[in-house]
């Protein structure tokens, strides 16, 4: 059962995050980003980067088909299922791109491969269709670049198109299951203000 009150659903969901990491959940990290792409919608696993009570960032590189697609409608919904907890969260809202020096001390922390991955991105766009025998070799070779030239991970400088999306949740709608009886905890959050939330019982 969740919280008989609930002031802010985001703080609900950051210290749930908190506490399926404590619980060994395999997926405390990770949320399904939904995008609409034309009409078509799109999802995909993304890394939770950062989940504050005022940022929800997510790695990404501007030159994938999520970013472009971002771009021209920022509708989105991140889901997230902590089996641990036995709790869904589906957060609707905006997604912006923001470059890595918008969170340089998050980008910092980078390790060598996510860093070699955005070079790369910037010789052939994410997702663009490509041989392994084309790419491997070229990754190895940006690696070792990068590792010839920077002692740390931390110091490689963020590509151009390297950054994140900041997500801006407008509706939250947690479910907390009750496998016993099925009469699972559903509800609805609808910001109202920047710092404000309505909150409705739905029908599980
Ligand atoms: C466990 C896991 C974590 C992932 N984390 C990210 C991530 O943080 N950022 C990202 O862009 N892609 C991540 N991916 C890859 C995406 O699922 C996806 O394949 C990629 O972003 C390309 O998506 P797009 O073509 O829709 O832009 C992850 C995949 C898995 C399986």
């Amino acid at each position: 059962m969740l919280p008989a009150s609930i002031d802010d659903p985001v703080q609900l969901l950051v210290e749930d995050r908190a506490r399926a990491a404590e619980c060994g959940d395999p997926m405390q990290g990770f949320a399904t980003l939904a995008t609409v792409e034309g009409g078509q919608p799109a999802a995909r696993v993304v890394t939770l980067r950062r989940l504050t009570a005022t940022q929800l960032l997510v790695s990404a590189n501007a030159t994938s088909p999520k970013v472009r697609a971002l771009g021209d409608n920022p509708r989105c919904e991140l889901l997230v299922y902590w089996v641990t907890l036995q709790r869904q969260y589906r957060v609707r809202g905006t997604a912006r791109f923001v470059p890595a020096r918008a969170h340089a001390d998050l980008y910092a922390l980078s390790p060598w491969r996510s860093k070699t991955w955005d070079h790369v991105y910037e010789q052939i766009a994410q997702s663009t269709p490509a041989d392994r025998s084309d790419f491997v070799p070229r990754f190895r070779e940006v690696l070792a670049t990068l590792q010839a030239h920077y002692a740390e991970p931390g110091q490689v400088p963020a590509t151009p198109h390297a950054g994140y999306l900041e997500v801006h949740p407008d509706q939250i709608e947690v479910q907390a299951l009750d496998l016993d009886e099925r009469l699972h905890d559903r509800r609805r959050f609808v910001r109202t203000t920047d710092d404000d939330w309505s909150e409705q019982a739905l029908l599980p």
